[in-house]
């Protein structure tokens, strides 16, 4: 089979289209034939970590030079204790190796399809769906009401944060740059805010929940913005080790002085959460943006891409031979 795989450490242009072995799924794994994956900032761990996590890595080259985690397809067949899905389930969620035409998954990482929606948009949801809704109902502990503020609305994790923050009722509010404005709004933000003409963290409304997908801001001015008891969930941060531990330890050591909290988060792959956003997507309520799709030989550009920091909603990969 043809799979994407990162040899070495590098940029993007490092990834190549090989033909390597089919996979062969574990016990509590399903095989899948692969419809369509999707890039996560996390994905890029070939794009040279830092020395401290290539001793999880590998020292000089990926251990594992598979690519990608996002993935919907149609199951080819079961280990032998797969009791939730058999051969000709159509299904999406987290699995090794995403970037491949066959690619194997736990069944307890896997949900069935939505009803009427496409491998590509499903394959865009499984972790920044995840991401959102945890970060709004179970760390932001976002209800109907309250005020919700989505920092980097226009990303993948934010275009989800903003549609499962208002099907939660809240009132929300994203800040993208000038030129994805009407993107937010159109799916559903009640206000948005360009942060090239305003800063959030200089206006006057206050949130119960902020949601930064960003880390661009002070750690102290987020919790400014916040109503007393609010709640500042923190996301992503500038892809730098230190800049993400201090703004960990900043965030833990400013919430027990203030009834505002701030708390960071890594988001886990649940059956039961991806069944929720499944039926999110099935009742229209979320409905994935796809920024930009790519065929599986242009991985790199995808890559690339993502590297910006400035993609549009989901990146979507489109395995050629399987759709
Ligand atoms: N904690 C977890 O479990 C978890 C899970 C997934 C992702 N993450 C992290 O969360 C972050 C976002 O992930 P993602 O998948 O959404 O990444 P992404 O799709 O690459 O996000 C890009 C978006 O960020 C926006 N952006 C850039 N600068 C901005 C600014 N100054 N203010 C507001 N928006 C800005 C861009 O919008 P404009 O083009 O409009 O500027 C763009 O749409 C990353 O750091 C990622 O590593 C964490």
């Amino acid at each position: 089979m043809r799979a994407i795989v990162a040899p070495r450490y590098g940029p993007p242009d490092v990834l190549r289209c090989e033909d390597v072995p089919t996979p062969v799924p574990a016990d509590d794994e399903v095989l899948l034939a692969v419809r369509a994956a999707s890039v996560n900032p996390a994905d890029r761990m070939f794009e040279a970590p830092v020395p401290m996590l290539r001793l999880m890595t590998g020292l000089r080259r990926p251990k594992d030079p598979r690519v990608g985690h996002d993935v919907a397809g149609v199951v080819e067949s079961v280990g032998r204790a797969v009791t939730r899905f058999a051969p000709g389930d159509a299904v999406f969620g987290v699995c090794r190796g995403a970037l491949a035409e066959y690619a194997c998954a736990k069944q307890s990482a896997l949900a069935d399809m939505p009803r009427g929606v496409s491998f590509e948009d499903a394959a865009a949801a499984p972790i920044a769906g995840l991401t959102a809704l945890q970060g709004l109902r179970d760390h932001g502990r976002t209800r109907a009401g309250m005020d919700v503020l989505i920092n980097g609305a226009a990303g993948g994790v934010g275009t989800f944060a903003v549609q499962i923050a208002k099907a939660l009722g809240a009132q929300v509010t994203g800040v993208c740059s000038t030129r994805n404005v009407e993107l937010v709004r159109s799916i559903g933000a009640d206000r948005v805010i360009a942060y090239s003409r305003d800063d959030f963290t200089r206006d006057p409304q206050r949130y119960d929940v902020l949601l930064d997908c960003v880390g661009n801001r002070p750690l102290t001015a987020y919790r400014r913005v916040l109503k007393p008891g609010g709640r500042c969930v923190l996301v992503g941060a500038p892809p730098r080790i230190a800049v993400m531990l201090a703004r960990i330890v900043g965030a833990a050591a400013l919430s027990p002085l203030s009834n505002r909290k701030l708390g960071a988060f890594v988001a886990r792959v649940r059956a039961a959460d991806l069944e929720a956003l499944r039926d999110l997507m099935a009742s229209g309520a979320v409905r994935p943006v796809i920024g930009r799709r790519y065929a599986m030989t242009e991985a790199s550009d995808a890559f690339r891409e993502l590297d910006t920091r400035h993609a549009r909603g989901k990146l979507v990969v489109t395995v050629a031979g399987t759709t």
